[in-house]
């Protein structure tokens, strides 16, 4: 069912927390590849701000919107959350309400210390295992949680030219994840990867610590790249 929903650009996706650099990010190569968005904010003028930008960069014919959170979601069946775990809990049982069944959330994000005051380059112990896992526990059923760009900084999706970064994208539901595999493919230099089960979500959480820390030591913008599988493996090549 997913596939067909979502083969078309028409469908609208919702980077919820879209005004941040990640969601940002994001909402940027998602329109620039055609797809249509809404960004989701607390604030729905800061959502519209934040899509006439990217409206000025990528084209005045950009299928960009920007609403409050709860209508961004209500609005669309593939949605995408890149909020700080800080707000993550919260934001997800305000949104359940609103959340359609069969829909995909796409989780980008990562329970850092940094959320709740301490070191950007720790990760927090979460309950369920990893973030992703919590946003699956407070979903209803038949919405598919799907972890995924946890790797991709904002840094890089922010800037001009191709993503040097693979996107191992994880789910439970291999319809889901193929569908996110097909989107993040849709960013220039970025392969993406079939992981496994949602519980590998915790490992994907961690990586970004470890990117972080990578970038405070040697001043950049790390991504990981995945070798040695074979070529269809990697969607595209
Ligand atoms: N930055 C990166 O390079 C990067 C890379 C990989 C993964 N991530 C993960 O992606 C997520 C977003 O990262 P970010 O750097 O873009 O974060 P951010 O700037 O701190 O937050 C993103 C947006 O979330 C909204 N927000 C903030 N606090 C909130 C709360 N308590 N409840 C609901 N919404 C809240 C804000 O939008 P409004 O005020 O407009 O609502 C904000 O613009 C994080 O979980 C992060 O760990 C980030």
């Amino acid at each position: 069912m997913h596939d067909k929903i979502f083969m078309s650009a028409s469908r609208p996706i919702a980077v919820l927390g879209g005004t941040g650099p990640e969601g940002f990010g994001l909402a940027l190569r998602l329109a620039q590849a055609g797809e249509t968005v809404i960004i989701g904010s607390r604030d729905a003028k800061r959502a519209q701000d934040a899509a006439e930008k990217i409206k000025e960069r990528v084209g005045a014919s950009t299928n960009i919107s920007g609403s409050e959170n709860n209508a961004a979601c209500s609005a669309a069946d593939l949605l995408v959350l890149t909020i700080p775990f800080e707000g993550h809990a919260a934001l997800l049982k305000q949104l359940k309400p609103v959340i359609r069944p069969g829909s995909i959330v796409i989780d980008a994000t990562v329970p850092l210390a940094a959320s709740v005051g301490g070191r950007a380059s720790r990760t927090l112990g979460v309950w369920q295992g990893s973030a992703a896992q919590e946003t699956a526990e407070l979903l209803p059923r038949g919405v598919s949680v799907v972890a995924a760009f946890q790797n991709v900084g904002a840094d890089l999706l922010n800037a001009d030219g191709p993503v040097d970064c693979d996107v191992i994208v994880c789910s439970d539901d291999p319809a889901a994840l193929q569908v996110t595999c097909g989107l993040a493919a849709k960013i220039p230099g970025v392969r993406a990867l079939d992981g496994g089960k949602l519980e590998n979500a915790r490992i994907l959480e961690q990586i970004t610590a470890l990117l972080i820390g990578l970038n405070i030591r040697h001043k950049g913008h790390s991504g990981i790249r995945i070798t040695g599988l074979p070529v269809a493996a990697y969607k595209p090549a």
